[in-house]
């Protein structure tokens, strides 16, 4: 009888914590594409952003050292501190849910997720 509910209790745990594993960082995709457009002179990247996991995760900051546009991005979608740039204001990004923005330089930055909140997997 006990050890029944333990093994229920340390299953449901091994279930929690699977799902929580599936949901990291690095299920955050970003894709930048060329727009064909070109903003004084430099070519636009369109970038998608994408939370591939079945938990929205928040505080979402990019890497984004030397980082410069040409074309000026709305604060509440991206915003430049330093070396890290914050997105939507570190307000939650829905499973599945994208982000888009674009920003117009030559050549292309190469951004990456560095830090996240995992919103309860419960
Ligand atoms: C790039 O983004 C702009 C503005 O959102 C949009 O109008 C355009 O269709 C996009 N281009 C591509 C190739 O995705
Ligand atoms: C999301 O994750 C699934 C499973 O890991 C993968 O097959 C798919 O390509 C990912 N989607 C994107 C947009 O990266």
């Amino acid at each position: 009888m006990i050890n029944s509910f333990i093994a229920t209790l340390c299953f449901g745990l091994i279930v929690i914590q699977g799902l929580c594993e599936e949901c990291s960082l690095s299920k955050i995709n970003i894709g930048t594409e060329r727009s064909g457009r070109e903003i004084q002179g430099k070519p636009e990247w369109n970038v998608t952003v994408i939370n591939n996991c079945s938990c929205a995760q928040s505080q979402i900051q990019l890497s984004c050292k030397g980082f410069q546009t040409a074309e000026a991005i709305d604060p509440s979608v991206l915003s430049m501190e330093g070396d890290t740039c914050t997105l939507i204001d570190g307000n939650p990004l829905q499973p599945l849910a994208s982000v888009h923005f674009s920003y117009a330089w030559d050549p292309p930055f190469l951004l990456l997720p560095v830090h996240s909140v995992i919103a309860d997997c419960s």
